[in-house]
């Protein structure tokens, strides 16, 4: 990308453009972000998800992850790690592995439009996780997870930083320990930043924070 335009000479504005040029190399990398699904083609395709992921991509075991609402840039390079390996699970890896780029782009297109449910956080924890979440630990180099994830947990699908308001705490435990213990390698396409920040969390501060982001909303 070259920018030739004069007006964009500023000293402040070339940090803009180059943060921006972070966040398009994030993008290219992920090369079916930018073919857009079908999301009328991905409802037929979910028939199958909706076991384990709920009929609205809502699923009823606190172990599997809600679907609905997520960014498609985030659902599709969850898939592509699966099939690259860099994520791995008895059950996702299997129904993950025959889909196709199309398929992928189309289910993503799909659940992205499902609403997410609302739910709550245990009141005992709310204090400490929310400490985490909107401060982060800056003792031990643990940025404010309210950076990327957003005050209210939306995310942000440009920089493919996912939804995780209203996500099962039980799952958010588990996805932070398979950070921790380098087993979840998804993150290798942004600078490991999951990886960096889970292991630096105590188990208390996991479960606290993951309750928290089960709460908000
Ligand atoms: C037999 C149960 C089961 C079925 C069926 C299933 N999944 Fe999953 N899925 C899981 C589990 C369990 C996880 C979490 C695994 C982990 O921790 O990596 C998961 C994780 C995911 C994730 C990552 C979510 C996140 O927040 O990072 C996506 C995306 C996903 N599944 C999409 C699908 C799609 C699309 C289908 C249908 C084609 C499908 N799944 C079918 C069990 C299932
Ligand atoms: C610098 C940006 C950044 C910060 C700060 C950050 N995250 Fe993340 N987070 C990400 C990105 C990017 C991903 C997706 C990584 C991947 O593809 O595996 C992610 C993924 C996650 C996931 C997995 C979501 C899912 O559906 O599987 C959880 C849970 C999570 N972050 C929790 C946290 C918590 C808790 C904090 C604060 C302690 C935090 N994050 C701070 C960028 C960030």
């Amino acid at each position: 990308m070259r920018y030739r335009n004069s007006a964009l000479n500023s000293g402040a504005t070339r940090a803009a453009l180059s943060s921006l040029a972070a966040v398009a190399l994030v993008l290219v990398s992920s090369s079916q972000i930018l073919a857009q699904g079908s999301a009328e083609a991905g409802r037929a395709k979910a028939a199958v998800c909706a076991a384990c992921h709920g009929a609205e991509g809502n699923s009823v075991m606190a172990e599997w992850p809600n679907l609905a609402g997520q960014h498609a840039s985030y659902f599709v390079r969850q898939l592509e790690a699966y099939q690259r390996g860099e994520r791995q699970d008895v059950l996702m890896t299997a129904f993950a592995s025959p889909l196709s780029a199309e398929d992928i782009a189309d289910l993503a297109a799909y659940f992205a439009t499902l609403p997410t449910v609302q739910r709550g956080a245990d009141p005992e924890l709310v204090e400490l996780g929310q400490r985490i979440y909107r401060s982060g630990l800056p003792d031990r180099g643990v940025a404010a997870c309210t950076a990327c994830h957003g005050p209210s947990g939306r995310g942000n699908p440009l920089a493919t930083f996912p939804v995780v308001r209203g996500q099962h705490a039980a799952y958010v435990v588990n996805t932070l320990h398979a950070y921790a213990s380098g087993e979840r390698r998804s993150d290798s396409s942004v600078n490991q930043m999951m990886r960096d920040i889970a292991v630096s969390l105590r188990e208390d501060e996991i479960r606290a924070v993951a309750s928290y982001i089960q709460g908000l909303r």
